[in-house]
């Protein structure tokens, strides 16, 4: 019988860890669904979980999972198909990792690979290079002396590196759409051996014309249909439209994991709004940074307005890197390393950096400019550190260009219990937000529903 280590003595052990997740208790905790797992309350508890997995969790220095961790590890090890949802931050990325090296682990399969071809056991579409980068990273520590290979295929580097080291064999992909997909017509990448697909940040995936590119993949002849793959969905944001098209990708008998309010933003940053017109934006930016630019993103909405910015800003003694879809693949790495390691204090970025990065050194996100959609502002803003840290966000808000977030924003900050400016209430009371108000009850707060809602607002994604 192997001895297995429990979470107390990770703790007492030299890798203590610090994080604390917000206090987060079942209740606050909804599954849908029937026949449902029970949760796990502790890594070392998890049936039959690999002495090496654990101690590789034990390197990564956690000591007892989090909230989502504990409910979706027993779905997904159970082999259902699941769609989950909870704030950013919450630790999403190993909720469905560590499960999927379990079973990988646990119940092997050869992998197929010849001088042609490879056909991954598990993919991972991911919106972006920098996000693919960091998923991989996690999957690399996890997978440490297991025998298992992952690999990361993106856009910007070279496809012909990119196609040896796939064709060396890899049991988990994590994938950009647009690699993938390039790598799936000349037929280096084929699916017949797929048993799990991960779509995160899903709500992202089936958005607009990502979806089509998508559905490419899932249509294809390689692909297993959706009986015979488990299919796993990941988001902090799940508006109602993504419920209600996901399903289409799911097993009839799927769960619907939500841990806390949907789409809602941690009470942990404070949220602080401007009202601004367009010309004065870039004034108060600099009055702001000048105070205390350490640890900042900055979101912009046009590529040409980043770089201007950010050379303004640096004639100005404030550091400063740019990140956006038009920079070489290089130029966007040292961007993110510099901005990591804070050697500059400040990066100004489109929606590229909005998902999914994982920034310890965050402690201040500005909107100069609103994203369009209410999910983009709520996980632009869940960039911040460390998620017992109090960050702040400030939002430069022009009525001619961000009306149609009023309403949202209004209920946004109400359920994290954030301060509501007048001007705010007073916009909303000036227009008629009668039809607004009805999209909006559907759009966010509410927990779990299956009903379709109207959404054409356009985002600004360059992959
Ligand atoms: N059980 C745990 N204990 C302590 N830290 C953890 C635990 N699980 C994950 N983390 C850490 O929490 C941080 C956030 O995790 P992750 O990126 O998976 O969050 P997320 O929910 O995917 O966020 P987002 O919605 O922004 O993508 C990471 O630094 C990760 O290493
Ligand atoms: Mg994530």
């Amino acid at each position: 019988m192997e001895q297995y280590i429990d979470d107390e003595s990770i703790f007492d052990d030299a890798f203590n860890s610090n994080i604390k997740f917000e206090k987060c208790n079942d209740t606050e905790v909804k599954v849908n669904g029937k026949n449902i797992p029970e949760a796990v309350k502790q890594f070392v508890s998890i049936k039959n979980i690999p002495k090496i997995l654990l101690s590789n969790i034990r390197k990564k220095k956690f000591m007892r999972p989090t909230p989502i961790q504990k409910y979706s590890i027993p779905i997904i090890l159970s082999g259902r198909d699941l769609m989950a949802t909870a704030q950013t931050g919450s630790g999403k990325t190993i909720a469905f990792i560590l499960p999927i090296i379990q079973k990988l682990i646990i119940d092997p399969v050869t992998l197929v690979k010849d001088r042609n071809h490879c056909e991954p056991q598990v993919i991972i579409i991911v919106p972006t290079r920098e996000l693919a980068v960091q998923m991989k990273m996690t999957i690399t520590k996890l997978t440490r002396n297991t025998g298992i290979f992952s690999f990361a295929c993106y856009g910007g580097i070279k496809a012909t590196y990119q196609k040896s080291q796939i064709l060396r064999g890899c049991h988990i992909l994590v994938a950009t759409i647009g690699r993938l997909n390039s790598f799936v017509q000349n037929g280096v990448i084929t699916f017949s051996s797929v048993r799990i697909l991960v779509l995160n940040e899903v709500d992202r995936m089936l958005y607009d014309d990502m979806k089509s590119k998508i559905d490419c993949i899932l249509n294809h002849f390689t692909m297993p249909p959706v009986m015979n793959r488990q299919t796993i969905m990941m988001s902090a944001t799940l508006p109602d439209k993504t419920q209600h098209l996901a399903q289409f990708y799911l097993k009839k008998d799927y769960l619907l994991l939500a841990v806390g309010i949907v789409s809602s933003t941690s009470i942990n940053i404070k949220q602080t709004f401007y009202l601004v017109n367009k010309f004065e934006k870039r004034d108060m930016l600099t009055t702001i940074l000048k105070k205390d630019s350490a640890g900042t993103i900055v979101f912009v909405k046009r590529k040409w307005v980043v770089d201007y910015l950010v050379t303004y800003l640096n004639k100005n003694n404030i550091p400063s890197v740019a990140l956006h879809g038009n920079h070489l693949q290089h130029h966007r790495k040292i961007a993110l390393s510099n901005f990591h390691d804070k050697k500059t204090n400040v990066l100004v970025a489109t929606d590229l950096a909005s998902r999914g990065l994982d920034f310890k050194c965050v402690n201040h996100v500005i909107n100069f400019d609103m994203p369009p959609r209410i999910e983009e502002y709520v996980q632009r803003i869940g960039r911040k550190g460390k998620p017992e840290t109090q960050a702040i966000s400030t939002s430069f808000f022009d009525p001619n260009e961000d009306h149609s977030l009023v309403v949202p924003l209004i209920k946004t900050l109400a359920l994290a219990n954030q301060e509501i400016p007048n001007w705010l209430v007073k916009l909303r009371h000036d227009a008629n937000y009668n039809d607004a108000n009805d999209v909006l009850d559907q759009f966010v707060g509410l927990y779990i529903s299956h009903k379709p809602i109207l959404d054409n607002s356009n985002d600004d994604y360059e992959e």
